[in-house]
């Protein structure tokens, strides 16, 4: 039976807290977990869920997967605990990592979960922040190496946002050596100290592709993945995005040029007619149903290494 290594790292705050066999170990047990080959029962361990910003799927599945291991969440709702407040992370981390075993922390600033992981003596899962999504990314690679076994030659293209999602999306394809291309108006590229991270990382630096020109990004691609145009913390500038990220929708003119065989991402919640057209959303190349239901099994294998 397939046993969870511990990992190096004691926290999960970047898509680079795992090595590349983590990564892949990580993918085998979630794939195990999915199939009901694996049962791991963690007892009487506790998830605390910090979420400064909405979530459906991050928190639910990390819900379930405590469950499923036989522990428990606890839901911390800002508004109505002390952190709203403005209470010190300092403090709240060292408060609740003497409650909980781990605590998985969805907010803006990618230094804010930096220090809770300063002060917290339990280790800390980033479930988003602006610069990343590492948790998604997990799930978005077991959803491609379900469909094409491995990532020999698989090219992923993403359209839309240089985001926490396509900054993730980067920082795995470096560990993973698969073929990124990132086509976003200018202006609106991926952070720029994550991408040359991901240049040190690729041994072949022609993997790696940042451009303005979506109809050349995608010829070819066998993953085609977006998000939303406007992240959360950015509804200001939803006009004036809609605008400027006009011809960067996912649609059957695009799709078009991809492999006959290509697929679909989303990583959800999406907006149809915007990054992506109802058909194409709805379409049988589509995966985007599979890849969150990823989310589940695999941060059930993460924590299952994260709290053996
Ligand atoms: N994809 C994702 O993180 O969804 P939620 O915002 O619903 O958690
Ligand atoms: N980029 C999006 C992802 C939501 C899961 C956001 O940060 O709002």
């Amino acid at each position: 039976m397939l046993n969870p290594i511990k990992l190096a790292s004691k926290n999960f705050l970047s898509s680079l807290d795992t090595s590349l066999e983590e990564f892949l170990h990580i993918l085998e047990l979630a794939k195990n977990f999915k199939n009901k080959d694996l049962s791991i029962k963690l007892q009487e361990k506790v998830l605390g869920l910090i979420f400064d910003k909405s979530s459906t799927r991050t928190r639910v599945s990390f819900q379930v997967a405590m469950s499923r291991l036989g522990g428990t969440t606890v839901d911390l709702n800002p508004t109505t605990s002390q952190i709203g407040r403005g209470e010190p992370i300092r403090d709240t981390a060292r408060v609740l990592s003497r409650y909980c075993d781990v605590l998985a922390i969805r907010t803006f600033k990618q230094t804010d979960l930096e220090e809770y992981a300063k002060w917290s003596s339990k280790p800390i899962i980033n479930a988003l922040t602006d610069l990343e999504h590492p948790c998604q990314a997990l799930a978005d690679f077991m959803t491609i190496k379900e469909e094409f076994l491995d990532f020999n030659d698989v090219v992923l293209t993403f359209i839309g946002d240089g985001n926490n999602v396509a900054n993730s999306l980067i920082l795995c394809g470096a560990l993973l050596g698969v073929e990124v291309r990132i086509a976003c108006p200018k202006g609106y590229e991926p952070n720029s100290l994550l991408i040359d991270k991901a240049y040190e990382i690729y041994e072949n630096k022609n993997l790696l592709k940042i451009t303005n020109e979506p109809n050349t990004a995608v010829l070819g691609a066998n993953v085609l993945y977006t998000d939303v145009w406007s992240s959360m913390g950015e509804e200001n500038q939803k006009d004036e995005k809609e605008k400027v990220f006009n011809g960067f929708t996912i649609d059957r003119d695009l799709v078009s040029k991809a492999d006959k065989d290509a697929i679909i991402l989303h990583c959800l919640p999406a907006y149809r007619s915007k990054e992506i057209t109802d058909e194409i959303f709805e379409s049988h190349k589509s995966r985007i149903f599979d890849q969150a239901e990823n989310r589940l099994h695999a941060q059930q294998a993460l924590l299952s290494c994260i709290l053996q």
